[in-house]
């Protein structure tokens, strides 16, 4: 035994909301392909003073205060990101500051794309057994408005920004999160060029391809995550997918028989947000009083790495 559980959680979106007929003036598409084909209808874009250290700041913020707890009490701050304002200092550095975190908090940001939450929790769970203070942060960010190509309508359609914050206290007595994460390194689905290349820092991406992988790698997370606490779909409660396409969840909900009040999905109006995804998503259900304590939650995500992942998470 020992483990994690989430105390309270936060979010925050940019105001700047930018519709599927504002997409349709800047690449040719229209709002029935991206509807149909996504399940998208809205996504948030940072605009004017708003940028990740705001989103960050304000989503950890919130989730600090939801789970009481004070930054003087946090034993590590993990930011899961691909788009931090400033490649150093970290998304985490930086947030350490704005909150006032102790020195010796354990701050860092972590790059696993759209699974980066999930990697997060679990090297949060892993960390806070050897940490003074049991309290720990996990946020997922992202500014993906800063990284698309518009003028590829098989992209840019589909990604927003947000940030979801997580606190989590760790217990000898809890069980643990059980994560089962996975990477295999493949730079040809999803890609984004670094400072080597000297490219533009552009999302690309072969849409069917990851389509099925996500298809494949779903269920896959989700048998092993079962598997491993020796639970069936039934067990239960809730059902935390990535958001990156409705029909990708859809897919899922249908060979789990997963009834509708036991899942969630709100990418018809954020779209994609990868690491942000499903810190939001966890967020928002927490507030509509979907999941509380004693939840059993299954997560499951995917994403660029490639990189895939699934835990039961807990609410204390
Ligand atoms: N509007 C209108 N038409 C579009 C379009 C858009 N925004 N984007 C692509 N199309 C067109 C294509 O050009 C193609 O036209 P063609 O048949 O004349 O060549 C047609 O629609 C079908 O394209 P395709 O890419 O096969 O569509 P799709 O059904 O696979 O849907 C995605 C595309 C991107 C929505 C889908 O593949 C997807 O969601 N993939 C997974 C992406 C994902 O999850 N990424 C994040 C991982 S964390």
């Amino acid at each position: 035994m020992s483990g994690i559980k989430i105390r309270g959680t936060g979010r925050c979106v940019p105001q700047h909301i930018v519709t599927n007929d504002d997409m349709a003036k800047i690449v040719e598409t229209n709002d029935e392909w991206i509807t149909t084909r996504t399940g998208i209808r809205h996504r948030h874009h940072c605009t004017g003073g708003e940028n990740h250290t705001y989103l960050c700041t304000q989503a950890a913020k919130s989730a600090l205060e939801k789970a009481g707890i004070r930054p003087e009490d946090i034993g590590a701050c993990i930011v899961a990101t691909l788009t931090a304002d400033e490649l150093v200092p970290a998304a985490a550095c930086t947030l350490q500051r704005e909150l006032g975190l102790p020195e010796d908090t354990l701050c860092f940001d972590l790059n696993a794309a759209c699974t980066g939450f999930l990697f997060g929790l679990h090297t949060m769970e892993c960390l806070l057994a050897a940490s003074p203070r049991k309290y720990g942060l996990v946020l997922g960010a992202e500014v993906l408005s800063r990284i698309l190509n518009w003028q590829d309508r098989g992209t840019c359609i589909l990604f927003g920004d947000g940030a979801g914050a997580a606190v989590v206290e760790w217990r000898q007595e809890w069980p643990s999160i059980g994560a089962v994460l996975g990477t295999r390194g493949d730079n040809e689905l999803l890609r984004v060029a670094g400072v080597e290349t000297g490219e533009h820092s552009y999302i690309q991406m072969d849409g069917t391809k990851v389509f099925k992988f996500a298809v494949e790698t779903v269920p896959h997370c989700m048998d092993q995550v079962l598997s491993k606490a020796g639970m069936t779909a039934a067990d239960v409660d809730f059902f935390v997918f990535h958001q990156a396409n409705a029909r990708i969840i859809d897919l899922a909900v249908r060979k789990y028989h997963i009834p509708p009040e036991k899942y969630y999905k709100n990418i018809e109006e954020y779209g994609n947000t990868s690491a942000a995804s499903i810190p939001l998503v966890l967020s928002e259900l927490q507030d509509l009083g979907k999941i509380h304590s004693g939840s059993r939650v299954l997560v499951v995500g995917f994403g660029g790495g490639l990189t895939w992942g699934g835990a039961l998470i807990e609410f204390a």
